[in-house]
């Protein structure tokens, strides 16, 4: 009887639980943690420790993708998902910053944000494109009243203001709606648009059962929309395809191209957000315009174990193509590493990535990165470390500058590679991150672990060393991994629910040419962004230190190897913060 009752109880409990968590979603199915009892704590505090002194952060509360970025007229745009009301995610509207030059932000009103039947109950990521006669337009997902993703779009209601503070959303959305057969809980983040032989066309993320998708439509008139019979590629067991981007880079050169360029110069590449791994992927691959096909290269593959633009904490990022430079610049949202109530006290969760230029390595197997040239307008008191021997065991410290906040370039000069260790053929199947977690800077290699001991208190109770390593394969060829190692970030007990993973990725250079390899660290302190041999490799790392803080917290280069590796060139500046950054961001 007993028992009885407190089945019923339970049961009666679960569908209140259910209740109450529908009715504070709104029933909205996101891909995001949901945590009611969050959404709408206002922070009392904002704490600042951890906060990045010049990583786009709003003053407060949660943020996730950024949407829509755009030059138009001398003014960089940001849009960015935003919960005005907490440091979970929830209410999200679309906040939105402008910049003359990507670094110092002010930030505007809202501009997009649920007040129409088409997206009462949300207003999620989207994309701008500029049309003939440079009229921007935005288009997003709403969710509508029944709580069905579909696309809209939005126009600047006065395009004389230089800042477009305000947004239009005209009654005749959407203007995408899922069809019948398709799922309309998994259906949105619409690309920028590109132009071909009288049509336009956008991508929307979606799947079908368990294979993720990127449904194709085109429009002549960018008002009425029609699904073309295939997506425009699709992937199996790679589930919900989030906030695919879609772009041509060209064959040579770094100079970016516009989003509508199609030809031989150019070779595209498709980027999708796995929701399922919350990690991103690419491939490259040949547009076919008159057929609207796009077919990968064999040299990159779907899903899991893709290419990356970034193998650490990198999500739903975008790229646009900014006239005014010539260039293609990526942005991306690196989330929180720690547990939502540790947000709630911080009052605040999630940061933008440095916006990073983009462009095709010369052989056309990968992308390459690097942080946009404005940010050095950022460096200050600078040092410098040139041929300085490191032999295993070693760390040697970069001092003086604040490296709590600091902006490091190195090149490491390596000696033989012949004493690389073996890379032993099980880890074959294994992931680079697997490697990373089982190879970690402490154990000691033939050439490498080598790099910086970044975010580290003097005694290196607390560091994030961020690293290579080089492997001889049964082949006699060396594979060097890259690390951007959180497992000794912070004191915090184990037990504590914080994220510590040993992010890595495979570094595709040929050592044996000349024997040298870079690495660019932007430290923040609580962000960690990494840039391997010129930006083939890209890691980005969230920790949280306990000791290495602030005046605190040291850098260092070490090595760990048997093989003795020299700093041929070092050069580290403290950063400055930005003039605005987004103060007054009061709604
Ligand atoms: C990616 C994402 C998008 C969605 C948005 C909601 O992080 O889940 O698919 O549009 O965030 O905030």
């Amino acid at each position: 009887m007993d028992t009885m009752f407190n089945k019923k109880l339970a049961l009666v409990f679960v569908f209140a639980a259910s209740v109450f968590l529908v009715m504070n979603n709104n029933g909205v199915e996101a891909s995001h943690n949901i945590y009611s009892r969050l959404q709408n704590a206002a922070a009392v505090e904002v704490k600042q420790l951890h906060r990045t002194g010049y990583h786009f952060q709003p003053p407060k509360h949660w943020i996730n993708d950024p949407n829509a970025p755009m030059y138009f007229n001398g003014i960089y745009h940001l849009f960015y998902q935003y919960n005005p009301k907490g440091a979970v995610w929830g209410n999200i509207v679309w906040a939105h910053s402008v910049s003359k030059d990507l670094i110092n932000w002010e930030a505007l009103p809202p501009a997009i944000f649920p007040s129409k039947p088409f997206d009462i109950n949300g207003t999620w990521s989207g994309s701008a494109t500029i049309l003939p006669g440079n009229k921007p337009i935005i288009l997003y997902t709403g969710l509508d009243a029944d709580k069905r993703q579909i696309q809209n779009y939005a126009i600047p209601a006065n395009y004389s203001d230089p800042y477009l503070r305000e947004w239009i959303k005209p009654d005749d959305n959407p203007i995408v709606v899922p069809s019948q057969e398709m799922n309309s809980s998994q259906f949105r983040d619409p690309t920028t648009a590109w132009w071909h032989n009288g049509h336009w066309r956008i991508l929307v993320g979606g799947k079908r059962k368990h294979r993720g998708m990127a449904w194709l439509y085109r429009s002549i008139d960018f008002k009425y929309w029609v699904k073309a019979k295939h997506p425009l590629h699709s992937a199996p067991e790679t589930g919900m395809w989030e906030c695919p981007d879609f772009f041509p880079l060209a064959l040579n050169g770094r100079s970016g191209v516009d989003t509508s360029k199609v030809g031989e110069d150019v070779k595209h590449i498709l980027k999708v957000s796995l929701d399922e791994t919350r990690y991103e992927y690419y491939t490259l691959g040949k547009y076919f315009p008159a057929k609207d096909r796009y077919v990968p290269d064999n040299t990159s593959v779907d899903g899991r174990a893709g290419l990356r633009l970034d193998y650490g904490n990198f999500y739903a990022s975008k790229t646009f193509f900014d006239p005014s430079k010539n260039r293609r610049i990526l942005w991306g949202w690196a989330n929180e590493s720690d547990a939502a109530d540790d947000d709630k006290a911080k009052g605040w969760a999630g940061v933008q990535t440095i916006p990073r230029v983009v462009w095709l390595s010369p052989d056309g197997k990968q992308v390459v990165q690097w942080p946009i040239k404005e940010l050095e307008t950022l460096r200050g008191l600078k040092v410098d470390m040139n041929n300085q021997n490191v032999e295993q065991g070693q760390h040697v410290e970069v001092k003086e500058i604040t490296a709590a906040q600091a902006d490091v370039e190195v090149t490491f000069s390596l000696g033989s590679l012949d004493k690389a260790e073996e890379f032993d053929p099980n880890w074959a199947n294994l992931d680079s991150q697997t490697v990373c977690s089982l190879r970690r800077s402490d154990i000691p290699g033939g050439v490498g672990p080598f790099g910086l001991l970044t975010l580290a208190s003097q005694n290196l109770d607390e560091f994030t060393p961020v690293f290579f390593r080089v492997f001889k394969t049964k082949e006699n060829k060396h594979k060097v991994l890259m690390c951007s190692d959180a497992k000794s970030s912070s004191l915090r007990p184990f037990n504590e629910k914080l994220y510590r993973p040993s992010f890595a990725g495979f570094v595709d250079v040929d050592l044996s040419a000349n024997k040298k390899i870079s690495l660019r660290s932007l430290i923040d302190h609580s962000v960690v962004e990494s840039f391997g041999a010129g930006g083939k490799t890209c890691i980005t790392s969230r920790v949280y230190p306990t000791l290495a803080i602030n005046d605190a917290a040291h850098l260092f280069v070490f090595n760990n190897g048997t093989e003795p590796v020299t700093v041929q060139t070092l050069t580290a500046w403290s950063m400055n913060a930005p003039q605005q950054m987004n103060q007054n961001l009061e709604f």
